[in-house]
């Protein structure tokens, strides 16, 4: 079986990652690298295992989160389905199982926001852990902090994390600098983020529970 170590290892997959922040370096987003890829496959393979999915399930995520971003090589608009078609080749020449390879190119296809929904188990992990990644280190240049709202909220963004709080409910808590930016402006780009992280944790029967700087907002 295909694992992670497996994704990780192959050469083309390897410069896909590279090649697809390198274009969105290009027209100044954030990072969407091998650090972007390793968090969210973490955290999406996290979730499921601690809400006592399958482990196999729990895998498939894992590897849905590292590919989801590879079809920026591609164009950043439309990305997540380039990624999807990007997975139905390679897999099945990594030697995947079909259904599996069908599994993960679903849940990388509908990942992103205004784009797709939780469409799977493994989907909701992926969409949940996606949009819990707002982290300063992703901001390349901190010289546009000043102007650019979307490298500020970032940049703000001193930590997160994703858990699953108790039994109904999945949690991203951020710790956000409010010298850097206002919660209000955390909102105002977040905001569509927020209502796909409902919906994906409402398709794992879960509440979603989001807390900025200690403070329950939903
Ligand atoms: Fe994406
Ligand atoms: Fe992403």
């Amino acid at each position: 079986m295909i694992t992670l170590e497996d994704i990780r290892a192959n050469e083309k997959i390897r410069k896909l990652i590279q090649h697809a922040d390198m274009t969105l370096k290009q027209i100044g987003y954030t990072e969407h690298g091998f650090r972007h890829a390793e968090i969210v496959a973490e955290r999406a393979g996290r979730l499921l295992r601690e809400l006592g999915y399958d482990e196999r399930r729990a895998q498939l995520a894992e590897i849905a989160g590292y590919l989801h971003d590879i079809g920026n090589v591609v164009n950043r608009i439309h990305h997540a389905q380039h990624s999807a078609h990007i997975v139905l080749s390679l897999l099945p020449e990594m030697g995947m199982d079909y259904d599996e390879v069908l599994d993960v190119a679903m849940a990388v296809g509908n990942h992103h926001e205004g784009e797709g929904d939780p469409i799977s188990d493994i989907s909701a992990a992926l969409i949940l852990a996606d949009k819990s990644d707002v982290h300063y280190s992703r901001v390349r240049n901190p010289d546009t902090v000043a102007f650019d709202i979307h490298d500020r909220v970032n940049y703000a963004a001193k930590d997160s994390k994703l858990i699953v709080a108790d039994a109904n409910t999945i949690e991203l808590s951020i710790l956000i600098d409010p010298d850097i930016s206002s919660v209000m402006e955390y909102f105002e780009i977040f905001m569509t983020r927020m209502i796909e992280s409902r919906r994906a944790a409402k398709f794992l029967d879960k509440d979603f529970q989001l807390v900025i700087n200690g403070i329950r907002l939903t």
